[in-house]
């Protein structure tokens, strides 16, 4: 299981102040030395932590693999197409959102999303969609040719242990089962930690899993390469 690590947060701590410490970069690098197998961001509107200038950054020294999340929009769409990350990942935003709150609706927006996904497969950019468990949004995100898929675990992490939270297990083990047996290579993420990552790591099908917050909480303690260990040791 390869383990992808989201920077986000590092560029929200140097956003509190204004200031130029600390560097996402800077913190990409540690983590791929560390063992990640791959960097995460994710461009907002309102580029609150992560901006064009890191990624022009971290295009540069990445050098495992370069995954950017955005939206769906003619702006993210040239973003993507100077910054050429390995992979592009479709998320829905809303900017009052303090976080990703779901996946993305292929069904309802297929009409936009298909024309968004060529372009960017057509630059030679690799396509995610983040995206819920059910099997008909990600039977048309395969029919809108992405790569790959990544399955919002967030419902599931967000739940205390019990029968509710086994449920939305089932439904993210049936979601990665089904996307392999399409022909998605199949992601997860969202909401992980060190505690509830280890039913997901057990998900066969699941290839690697992106994750942010919990890494850089630990690394604010313990550093950034205790924290990418740590995990690691929980993925093997
Ligand atoms: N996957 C997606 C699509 C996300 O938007 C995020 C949060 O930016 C993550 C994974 C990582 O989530 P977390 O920070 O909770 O690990």
């Amino acid at each position: 299981m390869r383990l992808a690590v989201n920077i986000d947060h590092f560029a929200t701590l140097r956003e509190a102040r204004r200031a130029a410490e600390p560097e996402p970069a800077l913190a990409a690098l540690l983590a791929e030395q560390a063992g990640a197998r791959g960097i995460v961001c994710h461009i907002r509107g309102d580029r609150r932590h992560i901006t064009e200038r890191d990624l022009r950054v971290l295009r540069q020294v990445v050098k495992t693999k370069l995954n950017v999340e955005m939206a769906a929009t003619g702006e993210m769409k040239a973003v993507a197409l100077e910054i050429r990350p390995d992979v592009v990942s479709l998320v829905p935003e809303r900017p009052e959102e303090l976080t990703t709150e779901g996946g993305l609706k292929v069904v309802a927006n297929r009409k936009v999303l298909g024309p968004h996904v060529e372009a960017l497969r057509q630059a030679g950019i690799r396509t995610s969609i983040f995206i819920d468990t059910s099997l008909d949004e990600i039977k048309a995100a395969r029919e809108i040719g992405v790569d790959l898929i990544e399955i919002n675990t967030g419902l599931y992490a967000d739940l205390k242990e019990g029968a509710e939270r086994q449920k939305a297990l089932e439904a993210v083990r049936a979601a990665a089962e089904f996307g392999h047996t399409i022909g998605l290579e199949v992601h997860g993420g969202h909401g992980l930690d060190y505690r509830n990552v280890g039913p997901i790591v057990a998900i066969p099908e699941m290839a690697e899993l992106s994750i942010g917050f919990a890494i850089v909480a630990r690394a604010a303690v313990v550093g950034i390469e205790r924290a990418v260990l740590d995990m690691l040791a929980l993925l093997a």
